[in-house]
């Protein structure tokens, strides 16, 4: 069995109803996990369930709001019991906020914070899963770089990404047996994506939504936008055996625009 296999393993992905984390959830699915698509958009996030689950893959819809405390444990309760386990979170939802300071909307901390607590609880020994697993959380390239017009994104992205780390020294010190990375995207044209470009005009900080995306071509090496594709492989990769020694780490998948 290849070490990027994940036959047996029982996957949560927040925000799994459309743009990366469906992409992840198939993904995920397609290395052989069966997964939980866990979002507060129960119209699409059904049908993204439905259509993974007509391909031959075990997909379930879950609602979530990854803000909620008690949403949390009932999303949880309810993969445990419709997967028989929970191995992987991927704390993927988040928001847009091309915003000032004045408005800053901390919704993409409690999130990610609520998805990392419940998911230990749930899978550290003792826990209603018990048996270890993976923490991926999706941070940002905006935690990486100064890029106008997103300041509290930025902030946001870069808790995130403090929260992997000792989340991580946390498990280890403590035997949770749970790895936990992060990874921060480059700017990819999913619905969000695509209306970061469309803020960044409307701020006035660039003349057109095309000028902005094409100013985040210019910033990376590798010359293109990112693909949900690349997300999902890098999401699996970390989910995987293949990375059974890594934790900790936020991984750039940014073709290179945030070194
Ligand atoms: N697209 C990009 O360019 C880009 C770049 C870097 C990081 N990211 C990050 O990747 C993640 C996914 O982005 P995307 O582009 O797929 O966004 P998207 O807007 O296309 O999808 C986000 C999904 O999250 C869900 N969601 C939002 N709030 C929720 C909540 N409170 N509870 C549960 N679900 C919720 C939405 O319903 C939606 O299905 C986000 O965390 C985003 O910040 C995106």
């Amino acid at each position: 069995m290849s070490v990027f296999e994940l036959h047996g393993r029982k996957a949560l992905v927040t925000g799994g109803a459309r743009g990366l984390g469906a992409g992840m959830a198939e993904a995920l699915a397609r290395a052989g996990a069966a997964v939980a698509v866990a979002d507060i958009r129960e119209d699409i996030g059904k049908a993204t369930a439905d259509a993974l689950a007509q391909s031959g893959v075990t997909a379930r819809f879950v609602p979530l709001n990854v803000t909620n405390e008690a949403s949390w444990e009932a999303a949880i309760t309810r993969t445990i019991h419709e997967l028989g386990g929970l191995d992987i979170v991927v704390n993927n939802a988040g928001i847009e906020i091309s915003e000032l300071i004045v408005d800053l909307n901390p919704q993409n901390v409690l999130g990610a914070a609520l998805g990392i607590k419940h998911a230990f609880r749930a899978m550290r020994p003792g826990g209603a899963a018990g048996k270890g697993g993976v923490v991926i959380n999706v941070s940002s390239v905006a935690a990486t770089i100064a890029f106008p017009g997103i300041a509290g994104y930025s902030a946001t992205k870069s808790a995130v990404d403090r929260l992997t780390r000792v989340a991580a020294m946390e498990s280890g010190k403590l035997g949770y047996g749970v790895r936990v990375n992060c990874i921060y995207p480059g700017l990819v044209p999913t619905e969000m994506g695509t209306q970061l470009a469309v803020d960044m005009a409307t701020l006035g900080l660039y003349p057109s939504p095309e000028a902005a995306a094409g100013a985040v071509i210019g910033l990376t090496p590798l010359g293109r936008l990112g693909e949900v594709s690349d997300m999902a492989d890098a999401v699996v990769f970390l989910a995987s055996d293949a990375a059974r020694f890594i934790t900790g780490v936020g991984l750039p998948v940014d073709g290179g625009m945030g070194m």
